[in-house]
């Protein structure tokens, strides 16, 4: 499957955004990571309606936005959802997930289910036909920084295995969290094909934007 890398926005400079998203155009990057996030499903607030709005208009890569909301089937309506973008609703966060990957279908989305990482992929096991993609959290979500959680890895390899024998051999594994250069081999190695990107690999410090993601894409292939 196609190897893919979406940046995590909140893990970059908003005044560096036009050069940020500028780069990432030209290296050809496939989705913008933006984690919503409400300070109730997580720990942490992050990008509201208005700044996806905006993000939108500052670049054509496709959002891949990340839903770390409480009750989403009342609250998908408020994103506009663009046709090609990504949307992940967690298993955990919603009574109704077959209904929030209806409405992101319905919208022109792809749907997308999340799972935290003590939650169990059979978990999706009677939405598999509702969507494109699997996001499996390799830490807890809310904060960047964090250290990947090691059993996530096993479990990445598992819903690979578990997707090919069902059929479901174009359904993405998207992996988010500490995702660094070597972790990312690792992941890739397991089955993970679409990447986020933060802190410790696309924004590493002492790296050039350009030279962080030549460096993941080496990691990914
Ligand atoms: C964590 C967020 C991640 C995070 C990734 O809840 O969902 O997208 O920004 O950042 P790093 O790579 O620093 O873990
Ligand atoms: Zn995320």
């Amino acid at each position: 499957m196609k190897k893919m890398i979406s940046p995590s926005l909140m893990c970059g400079r908003i005044a560096n955004y036009p050069h940020t998203l500028d780069v990432f155009a030209k290296t050809g990057i496939e989705y913008l990571h933006v984690d919503v996030m409400d300070g109730d499903f997580v720990p942490n607030l992050q990008f509201g309606t208005d700044t996806v709005r905006q993000l939108r208009g500052m670049s054509n890569i496709p959002l891949d936005i990340h839903l770390m909301i409480e009750r989403p089937e009342d609250k998908l309506a408020w994103f506009d959802i663009q046709p090609g973008e990504y949307v992940s609703v967690h298993a955990e966060s919603t009574k109704h997930l077959q209904k929030c990957l209806a409405m992101i279908r319905e919208r022109g989305g792809k749907p997308m289910a999340a799972i935290n990482p003590a939650t169990p992929f059979l978990m999706l096991e009677n939405v598999l036909g509702d969507l494109d993609g699997i996001l499996v959290m390799t830490v807890n979500p809310g904060f960047a920084g964090q250290k990947l959680i090691p059993a996530t890895l096993e479990k990445v390899r598992e819903l690979r295995v578990y997707l090919d024998a069902r059929g479901y051999t174009e359904t993405d594994i998207e992996v988010d969290g500490n995702v660094s250069f070597e972790n990312a081999r690792l992941l890739a190695d397991a089955g993970a094909n679409i990447f986020v990107a933060g802190t410790s690999s696309v924004y590493k410090r002492d790296l050039r934007l350009e030279d962080a993601i030549a460096q993941m894409r080496k990691s990914i292939e």
